[in-house]
């Protein structure tokens, strides 16, 4: 496995790629790898010929107030873990090579970045959408893999490449679990015993809500019955909950035809938990 760590090699190591007539995945990340990232990698592998990952923690999407300086790093574990996947290329930039003295340009999808997870994260899109957009330029993958986790950066990143004629396909994956249904996420680690026991409730509650909806229940109610379900932990400061359409992330009222999705911010102590469920009356869709 080879590890490019400017612009320059990593272009290098693609074009050579290319000319052998090879399907490039990338596997965009920000390290610190578990179980969630490398199912992407597992993906990759399978379905192109060679994989490039990428890690980099992206300053332009953390806030101010946010967590960047106690991101968790290891970057010896992550290139073992993703030598053992069969990854050919890693791409490790350090932030002078991504971000230039004096650039100006930034990409963003206006109005699915300022809303939901948006507002209270106000530029975090922004980042993301710079930086994939930057990687997408760099290393001209065919196919880029993403978590459906993180589903508004999805919708935001499909809608990017769409927009902006990026000739690259955009596969979601859906999300990986703990054994007690707990989302992956490098944040989990940063939980204290007592808020990781609680954090599941954020899936219980999506999977009763998945429940009812098949049973025909309105938006308004599915809304109500997750706010009770996390209202009874005691550890959760719920931070948003919004019930949207799955492909437009428009609102949505009552009974509605078409398929769902269920997006919960919660806080545990410090750390804010995401987590999200497609639904419809038709049943779980994923
Ligand atoms: O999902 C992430 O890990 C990041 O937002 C991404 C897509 C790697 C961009 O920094």
């Amino acid at each position: 496995m080879r590890v490019c760590r400017t612009r320059e090699e990593i272009r290098a190591a693609v074009r050579s790629f290319r000319a052998a007539g090879s399907f490039v995945g990338l596997v965009p990340t920000m390290g610190y790898l578990h179980e969630g990232h490398m199912e992407l990698v597992r993906r990759a592998r399978a379905g192109c010929d060679k994989v490039v990952v990428s890690i980099f923690v992206n300053p332009a999407q953390f806030g101010p107030s946010e967590d960047l300086d106690s991101y968790p790093r290891d970057e010896e574990r992550d290139l073992r873990m993703l030598s053992a996947a069969g990854v050919d290329v890693v791409f490790i930039p350090d932030v002078a090579e991504i971000y230039r003295p004096g650039a100006q340009t930034h990409v963003e999808v206006e109005k699915l970045s300022r809303i939901l997870m948006g507002r209270l994260r106000p530029g975090h899109f922004r980042g993301v959408t710079t930086v994939v957009a930057k990687l997408f330029n760099i290393i001209r993958p065919d196919r880029a893999y993403f978590g459906e986790k993180d589903y508004q950066q999805l919708q935001i990143i499909r809608r990017m490449t769409e927009d902006l004629d990026f000739n690259i396909e955009i596969a979601g994956v859906p999300t990986m679990r703990e054994g007690d249904g707990l989302a992956m996420s490098s944040r989990n680690v940063r939980l204290s015993p007592q808020d990781r026991a609680a954090a599941p409730v954020l899936n219980r509650a999506l999977v009763e809500a998945e429940r009812r909806a098949r049973e025909g229940e309105t938006v308004e109610q599915l809304r109500d019955r997750i706010r009770a379900i996390i209202k009874g932990e005691t550890r959760a400061d719920l931070r948003a909950l919004d019930i949207r359409d799955a492909q437009t992330l428009e609102p949505v009222r009552g009974r509605p035809p078409r398929p769902v999705v269920i997006l919960l911010a919660a806080r545990f102590g410090d750390v804010l938990l995401i987590d999200q469920r497609v639904v419809s009356s038709e049943g779980e869709l994923k």
